[in-house]
């Protein structure tokens, strides 16, 4: 079973003042840099010019002001999702991978760019506006002890769990947003230009990443010092492939979404805390999971020991019926096929019972994240059934709620008032605002 099989799996393990590597990268002696990048001896460092905010200062932090973002991609086949988003000036697209598992949004950017994957779009040309490393938001990248070899430019490194990363120098540009007031406004918001990307093992064809997680850094944290919108962040995935997502409070009715407080056992991200499994509505004595929700997943992953109690559960229902194991698709870890190959889900609901993520949501009345079928389930291309749901092995105690269960819901991250919401909704359709009602 390669990792490569398994999607996308961006969670954030490490911010890094540093590689930690020695070796110097053989293309760097002779080009002009135009950072200071690292492993580089002749820095030649711009004079930071100020991006032209055209961001009036009037507005404060505006309730119901919200920017909604067309989704691309689905699970399987493709494996993930994809927004766009316009940026520079003159600003130019860029396919970015939604991930609510870490904070920094960068672009591949030609800085000039050492290592860099395939892009869909030409290289970033950075801004000249360097962030200073003393900056706030340089310093949220960075661990506390962490000191400035370079005082005029942050220098950033991160790493994702599927062992992809990028290294890069933080910049200040333009981002274009539509509001969904009709509004269209440019503000200046940091950035990584990222020159120097190890690809993770499963290749996606992307200019950047856009961080949607609770860290300073993020575009949404950003744009709500800004006072342009409140610290929200909310997506919705339809089953069918494609949805939205969204940053602000405006687009949903707060009195309809299940509310759980984010845990401040993890802070670093976003974390309901402990759930409980619950299998065909009972409960299974699989306790203290650790779970986050993370976008940047494409499946759900257990820990070891839940996820075999898991599939000992999904396979006890299963004897007697018509499935058997399909050690030939190797789509995923475990498949069943049928006498016939199955066309959709359809097929094979009544097979799987529903599963739930109970959450003690700090004392109160416990709240339910349910996952029908369709939730944990793929058709494969050979036409078996395949359990989404993962052996975290590479995750170590957590337990990562990915995309595949997100689907068809409306997930919600208030990061004002700390809580994680969701409801079930259509996300077929993209929203306009609360009054042009989504469920
Ligand atoms: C904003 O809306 C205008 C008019 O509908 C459109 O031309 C433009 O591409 C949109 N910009 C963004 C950043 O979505
Ligand atoms: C991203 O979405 C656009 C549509 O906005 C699509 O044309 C493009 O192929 C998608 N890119 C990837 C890598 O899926």
């Amino acid at each position: 079973m390669k990792v490569g099989m398994l999607g996308l799996l961006r969670v954030v393990v490490l911010v890094l003042v540093l590689r930690v590597s020695s070796s110097s990268s053989s293309s760097s002696s002779s080009t002009t840099s135009y950072f200071g990048q690292k492993n580089r001896r002749s820095s030649i460092l711009p004079e930071p010019v100020p991006v032209q905010a055209t961001t009036s200062s009037l507005r404060l932090n505006r309730v119901g002001s919200s920017i909604v973002f067309p989704l691309h991609g689905n699970v399987y086949p493709i494996g993930f999702y994809n927004v766009t988003l316009n940026i520079g000036q003159p600003s130019k697209p860029y396919f970015l991978d939604p991930d609510t598992g870490s904070d920094l949004t960068w672009l591949q950017c030609d800085a000039p760019c050492v290592q860099c994957t395939e892009t869909p779009h030409p290289l970033y040309k950075p801004s000249n506006s360097l962030v200073p490393c003393n900056d706030p938001l340089c310093k949220s990248l960075h661990p506390p002890e962490h000191r400035c070899e370079t005082p005029g430019q942050c220098d950033y490194e991160i790493q994702y769990a599927d062992g992809g990363s990028s290294m890069g120098v933080l910049v200040k540009d333009a981002f274009s947003f539509n509001f969904t007031n009709g509004e269209q406004l440019k503000p200046p918001l940091a950035l990584g230009c990222g020159y120097d990307q190890i690809p993770g093992p499963y290749p996606h064809p992307f200019d950047g990443v856009l961080g949607l997680g609770k860290g300073k850094s993020s575009i949404v944290s950003q744009l709500s010092k800004q006072g342009l919108v409140q610290n929200v962040v909310g997506h919705c995935i339809s089953v069918r492939g494609g949805g939205y997502l969204f940053f602000g409070d405006g687009l949903y009715d707060s009195s309809r979404v299940l509310w759980t407080s984010m845990s401040r056992d993890h802070p670093e991200h976003y974390s309901p805390g402990f759930a409980e499994l619950i299998f065909g509505g009972k409960t299974t004595g699989i306790k203290n999971l650790l779970t986050v929700f993370d976008s940047g997943s494409s499946y759900t992953y257990l820990n070891s020991p839940a996820y075999q109690a898991l599939v000992s559960l999904v396979k006890k229902e299963l004897t007697g019926r018509s499935l058997t194991e399909a050690l030939d698709d190797k789509t995923l870890p475990l498949c069943w096929k049928g006498r016939r190959p199955f066309k959709s889900l359809n097929d094979v609901r009544k097979y799987f019972k529903p599963i739930a993520l109970s959450f003690a949501n700090g004392g109160k009345a416990k709240t339910q994240f349910e996952l029908p079928p369709e939730a944990y389930l793929i058709i494969s291309r050979m036409g078996n059934v395949c359990l989404g749901i993962i052996d975290g092995k590479g995750t170590g105690p957590l337990n990562i709620i990915g995309d595949i269960s997100m689907q068809d819901k409306m997930v919600i991250y208030n990061n004002e008032k700390q809580l994680i919401g969701w409801a079930p909704a259509n996300c077929d359709r993209l929203p306009k605002s609360k009054t042009s009602s989504i469920w």
